[in-house]
């Protein structure tokens, strides 16, 4: 099983605040519903309640400590490894956030399918800093601010080395 790590960052590493994004770019969330659908995404509790409701078309797992929650249309287990094991036979399986989640799931990924906002926000969540020698990018495609994506963006992937 390939274990993918989905995620859009700012320059300075931001990728939240008060539990939401930090920008609103439709090529983005449009770029992300292409990469899932179809797959399963894992996701911690708060990024989950961020979004308020499961995804469609994805099978949608949600990590959390509290053994009594249960969420209709979404799977819910304990730790990361729980939710992995109960993906074993995926071909690919797809991150979603937010930080904690991510702080897990770096050691085991192998594949990151980057949104790079190039904006500075003030945030108070942020990603882990990844180490350069650790990855190669193998696609990378640039984007200018217009009308609806007001800010710079670049989607890339990279592969662990
Ligand atoms: N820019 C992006 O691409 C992107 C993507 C996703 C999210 N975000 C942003 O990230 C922020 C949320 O991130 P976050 O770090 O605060 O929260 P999070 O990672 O979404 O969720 C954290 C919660 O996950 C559960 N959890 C974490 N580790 C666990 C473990 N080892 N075992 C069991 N449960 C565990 C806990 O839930 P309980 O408290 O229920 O136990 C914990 O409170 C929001 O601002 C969101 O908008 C940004």
């Amino acid at each position: 099983m390939i274990l993918s790590i989905v995620v859009a960052i700012s320059e300075n590493n931001a990728i939240g605040k008060d539990n939401k994004l930090l920008w609103h770019l439709p090529a983005d969330l449009k770029h992300f519903k292409e990469t899932t659908s179809g797959h399963t995404i894992i996701m911690g509790r708060k990024t989950y309640e961020s979004i308020g409701r499961p995804l469609p078309n994805r099978r949608n797992i949600v990590i959390t400590r509290n053994s009594e929650l249960a969420l209709e249309g979404v799977e819910v287990y304990n730790g990361m490894e729980q939710a992995l094991t109960q993906c074993r036979n995926e071909a690919e399986v797809f991150i979603i956030g937010g930080a904690e989640i991510y702080k897990h799931a770096l050691k085991h990924a192998s594949k990151i399918y980057l949104t790079r906002v190039h904006e500075t926000y003030e945030a108070d969540t942020f990603f882990p800093e990844l180490e350069p020698e650790s990855w190669t990018e193998t696609q990378v495609e640039h984007y200018q601010p217009e009308a609806k994506n007001p800010v710079a963006y670049t989607f890339s992937i990279l592969q662990r080395n």
